[in-house]
């Protein structure tokens, strides 16, 4: 369970940004392209995409860039996120890590997972990172 309310219009319009997003991909080396979406908790709606590099190990992955963008736009605070690809993949290991790091960890958030037919399942940041490390943590 999740804990903020999301109205069905904003997961909507998330899940479209996310897929439209997919399509600006710069994806040349792995053809794998990655549209990612984050509803800040004050409403604003920020996207991301995969962009690749020939030094192969500098790709940033799309749920990474729509962070950056959410951060360097002043908000801290993630309520939802939606992330599109051709085959509804979950984000890698090191991006739950980075959403968690936006994320209040007695709450938890919807994450959304649309494939290329626009078939949506939904799962949230706790299922994918259980027991996270965070800011807590440090002493
Ligand atoms: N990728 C993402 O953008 N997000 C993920 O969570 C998994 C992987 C990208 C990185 C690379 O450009 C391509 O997908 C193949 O790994």
């Amino acid at each position: 369970m999740t804990d903020t309310t999301i109205s069905a219009e904003q997961r909507d319009r998330l899940i479209a940004a996310a897929c439209a997003a997919r399509g600006r991909a710069y994806a040349r080396y792995s053809r794998f392209q990655v549209g990612a979406a984050i509803l800040s908790e004050d409403g604003r709606l920020y996207t991301g995409v995969n962009i690749e590099n020939a030094s192969y190990g500098l790709t940033v992955c799309a749920e990474r860039n729509a962070v950056g963008a959410m951060v360097n736009d002043g908000a801290l605070r993630i309520a939802a996120v939606a992330v599109c690809t051709e085959n509804g993949v979950t984000p890698c290991g090191a991006c739950r890590q980075v959403l968690s790091e936006f994320v209040d960890h007695e709450s938890d958030i919807p994450v959304w997972i649309i494939d290329g037919r626009g078939e949506v399942r939904e799962t949230s940041l706790a299922a994918l990172l259980p027991d996270s490390f965070g800011a807590r943590h440090l002493t």
